[in-house]
């Protein structure tokens, strides 16, 4: 069914040469919590536009500056010269009502990532691709100027260091000074530019492979972040479907193991050991941060707050001792 799309998407559209003075048609898409998201049928066939919203549509008041919306039409815009086809191509950004229009990517072509994840399909090689590609990013990205990218701080600490480090350190104030810590190194790392959200959820599994959106938490950082936040997902999943519990760890192993292969900016061991040693204090948020994790019952949490906790206090080495670890301590046996 389609409708009128919002005002301000049209007048954005509009701005950019890429719709006349009559309607604009569309239909909303759902899946998104920050952002009014369109398929918007113009004449020459559909496009997305993404309009960033001041206050997330999740419980509680989250609020985010729409200015976000101009950094993921700089970080697509990027990536889309790194690595064509490895993120959502931008066609235009109108940044007078923070409008994004982005090329259609046919849903019945294109898989989000999570829902696959939860109905039980673990594609190890999918995530192994999603390693490759986040790694050749980061790669390109980190050979590129950095200065440009510096504003993007602030929103990045608002929007991953306070919500997910700051807020966790006050639930456990025993592991404070760890996340003081982390959070230190990621404020202050300028190693690339980070995506920032990379979820199975902002994620499709297209005919090219898997293609990254969402870029809104784009920031100059460190690597370490998008690679222990991706991983942490499919440990979360583990614990919430145990009887794929195997697949997902292997997942999470091939996402690291060809990420690190790919990683040729620094050491690859001195990245794996701060990706594994943030992925745990990350998991940890997701049961006592601002952002916690919806599918998960009291349970599961409880069992990811006690393996998390264990990890962020004796911090692992490496993602080999980190999966084995999370494991062994989700098992269900006793501790
Ligand atoms: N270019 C696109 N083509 C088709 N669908 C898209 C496109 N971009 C986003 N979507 C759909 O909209 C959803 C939300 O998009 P996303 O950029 O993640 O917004 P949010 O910031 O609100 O999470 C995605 O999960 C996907 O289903
Ligand atoms: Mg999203």
């Amino acid at each position: 069914m389609t409708a009128d799309v919002p005002a301000e998407i049209a007048a954005g559209l509009r701005r950019l040469g890429l719709a006349g003075p009559g309607p604009v048609r569309g239909e909303p898409l759902t899946g998104g919590v920050s952002s009014d998201v369109w398929r918007v049928d113009l004449p020459d066939g559909p496009v997305c536009a993404k309009r960033a919203l001041p206050r997330l549509k999740v419980e509680g008041d989250w609020r985010a500056p729409t200015e976000r919306s101009g950094w993921e039409a700089r970080w697509l815009a990027l990536a889309a010269d790194l690595l064509p086809g490895a993120a959502c191509r931008p066609l235009g950004y109108d940044a007078d009502g923070h409008v994004l229009v982005l090329e259609w990517l046919d849903p019945s072509v294109h898989r989000v990532w999570k829902e696959r994840l939860a109905a039980g399909d673990v594609d190890v090689p999918v995530a192994a691709e999603v390693g490759r590609r986040l790694a050749a990013l980061h790669s390109g990205a980190a050979r590129g100027p950095l200065a440009g990218w510096e504003p993007a701080r602030e929103l990045f600490a608002t929007l991953r260091i306070d919500p997910y480090l700051t807020a966790t350190a006050r639930a456990h104030p025993r592991l404070a000074p760890r996340f003081e810590a982390l959070a230190e190194g990621l404020a202050t790392a300028a190693i690339t530019v980070v995506h920032g959200d990379v979820s199975p959820k902002n994620i499709l599994l297209g005919p090219d492979g898997p293609v990254l959106l969402d870029a809104e938490c784009a920031s100059p950082g460190d690597p370490a972040f998008d690679l222990a936040f991706c991983a942490n997902h499919l440990l979360l999943k583990a614990v919430w479907r145990p009887a794929g519990r195997d697949r997902y760890i292997e997942a999470a192993r091939a996402l690291a193991a060809t990420y690190l292969d790919g990683a040729d900016w620094e050491p690859a061991n001195g990245l794996e050991v701060r990706a594994a040693r943030l992925l745990p204090a990350l998991a940890l948020a997701r049961v006592d941060g601002l952002s916690p994790v919806e599918y998960l019952d009291e349970d599961a949490r409880r069992t990811v707050r006690h393996a998390a906790a264990d990890l962020v206090e004796r911090p692992p080495d490496g993602f080999a001792a980190l999966t084995a670890r999370w494991l062994d301590l989700t098992s269900g046996e006793p501790a």
